[in-house]
Formats: C-alpha cells, sequence, structure tokens
C-alpha cells in the first residue's frame, strides 16, 4: 500500500492571502500543493498560471503538482518548468500528441502525469500506462471547484491500480471526508481537495479527515 498523500487545490484559497494560506498547508501536514492551471479553452474556465507559480515556488518548497487543463499543453510546458513545476499532469484529451508531451516533460527533468475526464476511459491511456509517473482521474468534469464527487468513477480508479500496482494514482473533484475512505480502498494514493480543506477553518483537521477517513465520524 502506498503512503496517502493528500495534495490541496490552491483553486479554493483565498488568492488575496495565499502565500498565509499555504503556510497554514504546510503547518497542517500538507504533502504536495496542487495548483490547477485552465486556459478558458479546454475547460470553461480560467484560473491563473506562469507568474502565479514563479511566486510561489520562490517562496515554498512544497512539491508544486501542476494540474494543467489546457487544449495545447506542450507549449506551456517549458515556462511551466521554469517558473517550479515538480510535476506537470496533461490531459489525454488534449489536442497534442501524447508521446510528445511526455517526452517534453522528460527532457525538462520534470515529473508526468496523465489524466482522464470522466468519460474517457481507462483504454485511453493503457499504451501510456508504463511511460508516466502518475494518472489523474478526474472524479469531476475539470473546470470548476466546489462540484459534486461522481462514485462511478471508483471502477476506473480500481481498472488502473490492477494494471498498475506501483504507478501514483491521484484523484481529483468533490473529494471529502466521506468519499475518501472509498476512493483509497479503490487504489488512489493522492487526494486532491479543494473545498473540503479551504471550506474548514482548522486545515490540519481537514487535512487528517481526509489521510485518516476511517476515524471520520459517518
Ligand atoms: C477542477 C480541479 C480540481 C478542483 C478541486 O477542475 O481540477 O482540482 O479545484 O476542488 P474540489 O475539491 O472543491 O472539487
Ligand atoms: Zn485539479
Amino acid at each position: 500500500m502506498k503512503k496517502v498523500l493528500v495534495c490541496p487545490s490552491i483553486l479554493s484559497a483565498n488568492f488575496a492571502c495565499l502565500m498565509s494560506e499555504i503556510e497554514r498547508l504546510e503547518e497542517a501536514g500538507a504533502d504536495i500543493l496542487h495548483v490547477d492551471v485552465m486556459d478558458g479553452h479546454f475547460v470553461p474556465n480560467i484560473s491563473f498560471g506562469v507568474p502565479v507559480l514563479r511566486s510561489l515556488s520562490a517562496s515554498c518548497d512544497m512539491f508544486m503538482d501542476v494540474h494543467l487543463m489546457a487544449t495545447s499543453p506542450c507549449r506551456h510546458v517549458k515556462s511551466l518548468v521554469d517558473a517550479g513545476a515538480s510535476s506537470i499532469t496533461f490531459h489525454a484529451e488534449c489536442d497534442d500528441n501524447i508521446s510528445d508531451c511526455i517526452d517534453m516533460l522528460r527532457k525538462c527533468g520534470c515529473r508526468c502525469g496523465i489524466s482522464i475526464k470522466p468519460k474517457t476511459p481507462v483504454d485511453a491511456i493503457l499504451p501510456y500506462l508504463g511511460l508516466v509517473d502518475m494518472v489523474l482521474v478526474m472524479t469531476v468534469e475539470p473546470g470548476f471547484a466546489g462540484q459534486e464527487f461522481m462514485p462511478d468513477m471508483l471502477d476506473k480508479i480500481k481498472q488502473i491500480r490492477r494494471l498498475n500496482s506501483k504507478i501514483d494514482l491521484q484523484a481529483d473533484g468533490g473529494i471529502n471526508p466521506k468519499n475518501a475512505k472509498s476512493v483509497l480502498d479503490a487504489g488512489a494514493n493522492l487526494l486532491v481537495a479543494g473545498s473540503a480543506i479551504f471550506g474548514e477553518k482548522d486545515f490540519k483537521k481537514a487535512v487528517d479527515n481526509l489521510r485518516f477517513p476511517g476515524n471520520y465520524p459517518a
């Protein structure tokens, strides 16, 4: 069983005091910062990009896990890596050639993830499972925080874990202490959470309730 890593999505942070929010996350024991970069084309929303990532990585040592929701991810890879991305996850549904995306990330010395939206079957990423560090299964339609978790996605997580026992497997969208156990039991080892963390006053409690969902009162 791989170690469970909790990855707060800063999309739900208060951007007026982003750095102090991140310091509170570090103190709370959050493992990884999940940085949702959206291009307003691949998804119907624009979030933030290189300048924000650059400022954050200059001011904190946390692992920067960029979730790149962009139609043409390759063109953004170099600038995101230069800005401090530790890992970049692109979408299997993008317009770029998937092998090119993986090669480009490898050349930049960046960890590499591939993501599938809810309607995309696991078959779409089968040829790449041995080539990437992480698979991200979207458990909502990408684009916005605060949506409801889609339980049907648990089968996809199970399927991927059965195919590869070693790969990092991340779930993203609507994850909260009530569904976290089922997501971990299905085989995910990285949990992304926006609302379930930033919606709580006590970040440590929020992080612990995801990492140890068995302790959460039903
Ligand atoms: C959605 C993003 C998610 C989202 C998570 O497109 O990829 O990372 O911010 O937020 P919650 O946990 O609120 O669904
Ligand atoms: Zn995300």
